[in-house]
């Protein structure tokens, strides 16, 4: 999906400390609406420190988060939620002894105000419609604990897309641990999203051919800061990024 302009996702000078240990330095990122941006660096850059800062796992030490102009950063991760901020975790996190549906049905029904029959209709709809998009439709009865690394993914992939709204989806490492045949689902299912719901994707991964083919704009973090922005071909070239990949 072409660029629009609009800044969706900003960060203002983002900083993260652990005791002494700064995890995300001085960091300014924007995103705009409609993107697929990669996030790429070294093992323990910030990757996933950022995608907590932005959902509000953590609490920055300073800066700022921004989504459509207005802060975020005070707010709780459910209200984030709420506006819109999905994500998916390195490690799934999945309900295991909660069939797959089961498990697709819990952020609508917790977020939904009436119990009312026909709404609920809808939402199991809803969800069987999604596991037949990430290709689960088969697993849909059977118990979460009994899906591979890979099915696992798709599954909390999917139960993002349950959200509504859906503005931004903060993706940390959907590809690891993943089949070729799976990971070109999600690979599918991304741009497809991207292309017919005008969602934001923010990809954390360490996959550079995924990236390749998912992301126009990919941004290089290294010891918290953004060290390189720009296509994967040219990142690639740029001598702090090479330095900090074989120093690493
Ligand atoms: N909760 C925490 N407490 C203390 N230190 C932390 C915490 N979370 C992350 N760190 C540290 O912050 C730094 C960045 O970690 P982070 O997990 O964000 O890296 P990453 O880029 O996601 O790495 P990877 O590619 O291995 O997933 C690391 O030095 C890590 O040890
Ligand atoms: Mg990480």
């Amino acid at each position: 999906m072409a660029d629009s302009g609009i800044k969706l996702l900003e960060t203002e000078n983002l900083t993260k400390r652990f005791g002494g240990l700064t995890a995300i330095d001085d960091l300014s990122l924007s995103i705009q609406e409609g993107e697929i941006r990669g996030i790429i660096g070294p093992n323990g850059s910030g990757k996933t420190t950022l995608m907590n800062l932005i959902s509000g796992l953590y609490k920055a030490t300073s800066g700022a988060i921004y989504l459509d102009g207005n802060r975020i950063d005070q707010l709780k991760p459910n209200v984030r939620t709420s506006k819109g901020i999905i994500r998916t975790f390195q490690i799934p996190k999945v309900f295991r002894d909660m069939t797959v549906l089961e498990n697709m049905l819990v952020p609508a029904l917790s977020d939904s105000q009436g119990d009312r029959y026909k709404q609920r209709v809808e939402i199991v709809d809803q969800a069987q419609e999604l596991l037949q998009f990430v290709q689960l439709s088969h697993m849909e009865n059977r118990s979460a604990k009994t899906l591979s690394g890979g099915q696992n993914q798709l599954l909390q992939i999917a139960r993002g897309f349950m959200i509504k709204p859906l503005r931004i989806y903060l993706m940390d490492e959907p590809f690891a641990g993943v089949n070729p045949q799976i990971k070109s689902v999600i690979m599918e299912s991304i741009k497809e999203m991207n292309r017919e719901k005008g969602i934001t994707f923010i990809v954390v991964s360490h996959e550079m051919p995924s990236i390749r083919r998912l992301c126009d704009t990919v941004t290089v973090i290294h010891e918290g800061r953004c060290i390189a922005e720009g296509t994967l071909e040219k990142v690639a070239h740029v001598p702090a990024v090479i330095d900090a990949y074989i120093g690493g």
